[in-house]
């Protein structure tokens, strides 16, 4: 969700009459909150929980530690200043929207994409490999009500980020770290996608794990496709009914959620990656996810 769309009646009727699960596509990202130190601002993010709340709606919270749209002053803190800041952010965070959000992403993206180990971050680097824990721990003593999640992107089938996705999480179970579930974020290709079975046999061993599985930012690119816009549409419902239908088949995989509403906004300019198009009309990807959770 944009809250910044909130003001277009199609957009918030879409919204509403479509989907039961929102999360914040920027608003609640630290950048988004406290560009200035110490100085928080909620008003975009409680826009969205609120809308969410008036819509029996429920909301994941996104993202308390990312390494992109991080304040511009954090890369500046010595070690021992940036634990504090990063410590007294996902505290007044999760603390501002405890017993409102349903989950959050906590980490987001810490996996290197060669999947060697993991991504080396600002925080990775001053912090030490410990971060992760730290801001899981934090996150639960700060809002004991929320779902907490790890979130990534490139490991949602099979291959080495994969593997080392799945180390992350067992290891940090091992330990204790309070994760309940995992965010395969899902950007693909009509074109170019991980295969049915390396999806079902991922989720199933993170499944295995314990963990809550969310298929958590899909959008489904179609210009790598050849022929023309209808083959294009036909392909990408196809991706779009088969990832899902993965999902309803997973016990343990239990929302789905894609990265915007209309192919009006998003982030993928030109690839209409989305359920619904620039008028917001439904897609065949729509009528394609509908057969999916329909198990038709
Ligand atoms: O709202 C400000 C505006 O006030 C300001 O004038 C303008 C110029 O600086 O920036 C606006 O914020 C932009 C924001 O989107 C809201 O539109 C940021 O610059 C821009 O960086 C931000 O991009 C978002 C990006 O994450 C970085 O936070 C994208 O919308 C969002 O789709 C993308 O989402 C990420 C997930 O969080 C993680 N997984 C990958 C995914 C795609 O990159």
């Amino acid at each position: 969700m944009q809250s910044g769309l909130l003001n277009d009646t199609r957009y918030r009727t879409t919204t509403a009459r479509e989907f039961n699960y929102l999360t914040a596509e920027y608003e609640m990202k630290w950048g988004a909150i406290e560009a200035t130190r110490g100085d928080n601002n909620f008003a975009a993010g409680d826009d969205i929980v609120s809308f969410a709340a008036s819509q029996g709606m429920d909301v994941k919270g996104h993202t308390l530690l990312w390494h992109q749209s991080v304040p511009s002053w954090v890369s500046a803190l010595s070690a021992a200043d940036l634990r504090d800041a990063l410590a007294a952010h996902i505290r007044a965070v999760a603390g501002h929207f405890r017993g409102r959000v349903h989950a959050w992403d906590v980490v987001n993206e810490a996996v290197s994409d060669d999947g060697a180990g993991l991504r080396d971050t600002l925080f990775r680097q001053k912090l030490g490999d410990g971060y992760i824990a730290e801001a899981f721990r934090l996150a639960r003593e700060a809002d004991p009500s929320a779902l907490l999640f790890y979130n990534d992107y490139g490991g949602e089938g099979s291959g080495a980020k994969s593997d080392r996705i799945y180390d992350l999480l067992r290891n940090l179970l091992a330990a204790g770290v309070p994760v309940d579930g995992v965010g395969l974020q899902m950007h693909v290709s009509a074109n170019n996608r991980p295969s049915d079975a390396a999806i079902a046999a991922n989720m199933r061993r993170l499944a295995d794990l314990g963990l809550r599985i969310h298929i958590s930012e899909m959008d489904v690119k179609v210009n790598g496709v050849a022929g023309s816009v209808d083959q294009k549409l036909e392909a990408q419902k196809s991706a779009y009914k088969s990832v899902v239908a993965i999902c309803v088949a997973e016990p343990r995989c239990e929302a789905v959620t894609f990265w915007g509403v209309s192919d009006a906004h998003t982030w993928l300019t030109g690839e209409t990656p989305l359920l619904f198009d620039a008028q917001y009309a439904p897609k065949p990807a729509y009528t394609g996810v509908l057969d999916a959770l329909r198990r038709r």
